[in-house]
């Protein structure tokens, strides 16, 4: 079920999907389902600002991210290990072993899949953050991904890659070719899922996860069977809703 949400500017619809955060992490334990990409920047940074002017501490949450690319070192900057100890963990007080972030590397991937599973094998996320690619994937799931996929190595699409090429000097060649993600299934066993997505290239995805019908095609829309979704946009974003 679907709690949708529009506001005007990038900063109001970070705002708003840190309202649904706070929540969740005023409970000491909180278990948290974290995402990449550019739409989550905002929420982390209101985050960081909150840890800061109220104290809220990370010391007993626990983290899983969503994806990583294979073929990169973690320590590439544009890896999305890199990525979440920049734009959160190194300015909250999360201990470092309470973060999770899938591994790409190594000679054995299907293995790393496996040991990602197991690290999640008795835990609920309480909140699981998500962004929206242009062609309806959610995490690194993209169109075809079955519904009861467990983190799996994906081969992303031509126009995933397109869209990730700003972060890669925008050359195509360089963003890496395949990723390890969490499934569909490892999503959809979250208590709460809150979903940003803003900018005019997600409007078709947007109304696809909403209105379309729930079908591989477009692996978002497969939250409509999902009880607690909130969806926070700006105009652009919801444009064809
Ligand atoms: C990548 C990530 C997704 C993210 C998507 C959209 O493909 N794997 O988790 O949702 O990009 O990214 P952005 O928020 O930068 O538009």
């Amino acid at each position: 079920m679907f709690n949708v949400i529009v506001r005007d500017t990038y900063d109001e619809v970070s705002s708003e999907a840190f309202k649904v955060m706070k929540e969740v992490v005023r409970k000491k334990n909180a278990v948290l389902g974290l995402a990449t990409g550019s739409s989550p920047i905002g929420l982390y940074k209101k985050m960081i600002a909150d840890h800061h002017s109220e104290g809220t501490s990370y010391k007993e949450i626990r983290t899983w991210n969503l994806d990583e690319y294979t073929g990169i070192p973690h320590t590439h900057d544009q890896s999305y290990y890199t990525f979440m100890h920049e734009n959160l963990f190194n300015h909250i007080d999360i201990p470092e072993e309470n973060t999770h972030v899938p591994c790409g590397e190594g000679d054995d991937l299907e293995q790393n899949c496996r040991d990602y599973e197991k690290s999640m094998e008795d835990v609920i996320v309480d909140i699981q953050v998500l962004g929206i690619g242009s062609d309806g994937h959610i995490a690194f799931n993209e169109p075809g991904t079955p519904f009861d996929s467990l983190t799996h190595i994906m081969d992303l699409t031509e126009q995933t890659r397109q869209d990730n090429a700003r972060f890669f000097d925008n050359d195509i060649d360089q963003v890496p070719t395949h990723a390890i993600t969490m499934g569909l299934a490892s999503i959809m066993r979250a208590r709460k899922i809150v979903l940003i997505a803003t900018g005019a290239n997600k409007a078709d995805a947007v109304y696809g996860m909403i209105h379309g019908p729930i079908t591989t095609d477009c692996p978002a829309s497969i939250l409509q069977a999902h009880p607690d979704v909130t969806v926070v946009l700006d105009p652009a974003a919801a444009a064809k809703l």
